[in-house]
């Protein structure tokens, strides 16, 4: 008989392979396998790739087995294969591909349960952060799910600002249930008093921003940004939703045009937490806070999770997205990314 831990886990490790094979099924074998961005890897890549990890931590360091096919550990190796050089690999695709996913799974159901199911758990996260991974490439190819929508409707503009007053703000993930290492050790901060947007910024307040020549205004942007604004088009998005796709280049710049900043990630924390923000979750927020490691930080499982992006330029996004499974969503996740990306599926608050 099988445990009820491990009867629950399993389940949901169903369900979510099941959502995970629903968002690719209206593609066509060449839409799978092809680059459609030199950022973003072959979609046939990431489902591997989702397999391969799967097989690693559950059937080879769990359960203590051989990896299933040890040939492809390589190429689904995220740090051996950078994204820019995984088109031009022979991963698998069609038949084999699904019986990989399906042979792995297999095995993967016999696995132990240990620690309440923190591996299973890791995995199955995981999985779910490929699934997004994989929509923004949809999204940049226009190959989105039919069923898939944008961001949610907001009410009012991100230009209005709720109080927050000054004093401690208890940020980080507590000892207890599934966390990120980059989420702990829970810790107390001192904050002033300061003041952020009730809702993200939409897509009317962005198309005011672009008219009145937010792009065009180099004392508005870091000069890193100011080189990067020159070669791309203004965003543009629905005017009631929270404009998104935009870098952290642009919402920094927009946050200047307007006398304001974009607020720290300790900031959105504490407001969330307080149940200020409205319209969460519908895009990822950028903060002003570069990636790095709270003081006590452990690496968990393994270093190159979060340890290895610390301090290395990349600033923290809060919050999920509209393409984020609520799984994932917490007000202690912390995403990070390159100031000049915009494929996430990312927009901004504002804070003063
Ligand atoms: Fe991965």
């Amino acid at each position: 008989m099988v445990a009820p831990v491990a009867a629950q886990l399993h389940e949901v490790m169903g369900e979510v392979r099941a959502r995970t094979l629903k968002l690719v099924a209206h593609l066509d074998e060449d839409q799978l396998t092809a680059v459609h961005s030199p950022i973003m890897s072959p979609l046939a890549w990431d489902l591997g790739h989702v397999a391969a990890y799967e097989d690693l931590w559950l059937n080879h360091r769990l359960a203590g087995q051989e990896l299933l096919r040890p040939g492809l550990a390589e190429l689904y190796d995220a740090f051996e294969t950078p994204r820019a050089v995984r088109g031009d690999l022979e991963f698998l695709r069609g038949a084999e591909l699904l019986a990989y996913l399906d042979d792995v799974r297999a095995r993967s159901l016999e696995a132990p349960v240990r620690d309440g199911g923190e591996l299973h758990e890791l995995v199955i996260r995981h999985e779910l952060q490929h699934t997004e991974t994989m929509l923004q490439a949809m999204r940049l190819a226009g190959l989105e799910p039919p069923a898939f929508a944008g961001p949610a409707g907001v009410a009012g503009s991100g230009l209005e600002l709720v109080e927050v007053p000054g004093g401690a703000a208890t940020i980080g993930a507590g000892p207890e249930g599934f966390s990120y290492d980059n989420e702990r050790p829970r810790h107390v901060v001192e904050l002033p008093a300061f003041s952020i947007g009730r809702v993200p910024v939409t897509g009317a307040d962005w198309t005011a921003f672009a008219e009145e020549g937010g792009y065009s205004r180099p004392e508005l942007w870091t000069p890193a940004g100011w080189e990067w604004a020159r070669d791309v088009s203004p965003r543009m998005g629905a005017p009631d939703a929270p404009i998104v796709h935009v870098s952290w280049f642009e919402a920094d710049a927009f946050a200047r045009f307007h006398g304001a900043r974009l607020p720290s990630e300790q900031e959105w924390e504490k407001a969330a937490l307080a149940g200020l923000l409205e319209g969460t979750y519908e895009v990822w927020e950028w903060t002003a806070s570069e990636f790095s490691a709270y003081a006590g930080f452990v690496a968990h499982p393994y270093r190159e999770y979060s340890e290895v992006f610390f301090d290395k330029g990349y600033r923290v996004l809060r919050g999920g997205s509209c393409a984020t499974h609520e799984r994932i969503a917490s007000p202690h996740f912390r995403n990070w990314d390159l100031p000049q990306r915009r494929q996430l599926f990312a927009g901004l608050r504002i804070a003063r």
